[in-house]
């Protein structure tokens, strides 16, 4: 089974507050998960493998660290997904970026795609498939399906906020990906919402509402 780490940091858990709060506007809502993705993305790479490297200071030589192993990629889900990436881009500048588009029907909570484009060489590389909401788990579900069919085969899972029912879902879908969230929050409303949650991510982010 995939491991689920909740992101406990105090930066996070303040900025998430502010992100969560209904009078959060659009430009503050947008940096917020910005900064928020980026210190999620430094907890996320805690474990990447390094190599030992010899670095000429001005004064002498010395013993260091550089990343090795494989190469990240990056893939949001349209729309919410795209207010995470450039945060972790901030960290991973070299990762490659692909997209997946899916939006869930309101009135069956299904997903239903309608774009994918990724970077050719992706079954090199750690994929980080990103986005804010993990609420049914739908999304995250088909778009993790849709990633692997085209050859990835190292998945993470970064998510804002979950509700428990859509951890569940992907975990038992993909228990090859390890989930990291900066909250697990109660429940699913009747409306496939989360509770408490943040509220609709796309349309907080774009301003569409
Ligand atoms: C939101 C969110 C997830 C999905 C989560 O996207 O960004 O992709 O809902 O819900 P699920 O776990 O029940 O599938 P939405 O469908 O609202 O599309 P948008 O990002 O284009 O606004
Ligand atoms: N999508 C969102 O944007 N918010 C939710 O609470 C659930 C799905």
């Amino acid at each position: 089974m995939g491991n689920v780490f909740v992101f406990d940091h105090p930066l996070i858990q303040h900025k998430l507050t502010y992100i969560r709060d209904k009078n959060t506007g659009t430009k503050e809502f947008r940096e917020l998960v910005d900064e928020v993705a980026m210190l999620m993305a430094f907890e996320i790479t805690r474990d990447l493998p390094v190599k030992e490297v010899n670095v000429e200071t001005p004064v002498t030589t010395a013993p260091s660290k550089v990343l090795a192993g494989k190469k990240l990629g990056l893939v949001p889900i349209l729309r919410a997904g795209l207010g995470m990436v450039d945060g972790v881009r901030k960290l991973i500048p070299a990762a490659k970026v692909g997209h997946v588009g899916l939006y869930r029907d309101p009135k069956t909570f299904k997903p239903v795609e309608y774009y994918v484009k990724l970077p050719n060489d992706i079954e090199e590389r750690e994929i980080i498939v990103i986005d804010p909401m993990l609420a049914t788990g739908g999304s995250a579900n088909d778009a993790i399906t849709a990633i692997k069919k085209r050859g990835a085969k190292n998945i993470r899972l970064m998510c804002l906020i979950a509700a428990p029912e859509g951890v569940e879902v992907v975990k038992e879908a993909h228990p090859d990906v390890d989930i990291y969230l900066a909250a697990m929050d109660d429940r699913l409303d009747d409306h496939g919402y989360i509770i408490p949650g943040l509220g609709d991510a796309g349309d907080r982010l774009f301003g569409t509402k």
